[in-house]
């Protein structure tokens, strides 16, 4: 596999997650994490295989066509190319690492990684841009909608059955807002996350 740019996924230097594997679980069982919710992650990760590139024409258009979202890609007032077609490649990986990898140390220590990098500790850094600062936290929380409602039409497109599909988007949803929350961690004082 041809290594993407900045993906640092399993990579030892990274800081260790915060948030305990004990949290992990108490977080996936609030959110009513099964084993169905593993297996249909799995199977969302087969169907989405070979269609990451047109969810990221999706989710980039809908980011682009916001100039209030587009502001946290850009380089002096313009949206930055080089910042966005970088960030993008690692976008779809993360599609596939939402799907199909377990959520072990490795997992979490990654998503710290991610929630830094959208945050003032680590913008900017990986990609070597001087774009603003901060991703503000209001809109963390607000992408797990888009993210989650825009992805049921890539679901459908293999033919699964609709109760499979349901199981699949239902996972998604579960995943979605578990990422998301950890990624939110940087963002809030000391011993109140
Ligand atoms: C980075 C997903 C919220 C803008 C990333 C990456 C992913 C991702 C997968 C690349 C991670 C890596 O480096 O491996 C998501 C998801 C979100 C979310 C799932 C919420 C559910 C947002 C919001 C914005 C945003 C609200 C604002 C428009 C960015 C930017 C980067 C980035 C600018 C690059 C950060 C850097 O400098 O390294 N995001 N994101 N993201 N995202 Fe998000």
């Amino acid at each position: 596999m041809e290594q993407i740019k900045g993906y640092s996924y399993g990579d030892s230097a990274l800081d260790k997650s915060p948030v305990t594997m004990q949290d992990l679980e108490l977080l996936k069982k609030t959110l009513l994490w099964s084993k169905d919710d593993e297996r249909y992650l799995n199977m969302a990760g087969k169907v989405l295989q070979d269609q990451t590139d047109q969810v990221l024409d999706l989710w980039y258009n809908y980011v682009g066509s916001q100039e209030h979202l587009l502001h946290y890609f850009t380089v002096d007032g313009k949206p930055s190319e080089h910042y966005l077609a970088a960030v993008r490649e690692r976008f779809k990986q993360w599609v596939l690492d939402l799907c199909n990898r377990p959520y072990d140390q490795t997992w979490l220590d990654y998503q710290y990684e991610i929630a830094k990098r959208h945050h003032t500790t680590k913008k900017n850094k990986t990609d070597k841009v001087d774009s603003v600062p901060i991703i503000h936290f209001r809109y963390i929380v607000a992408f797990i909608y888009p993210i989650t409602a825009t992805i049921k039409d890539f679901l459908v497109k293999k033919g699964d059955s609709p109760q499979d599909v349901e199981g699949m988007h239902n996972a998604w949803f579960k995943a979605v807002t578990l990422t998301a929350l950890l990624w939110c961690y940087p963002f809030v004082h000391q011993g109140e996350f």
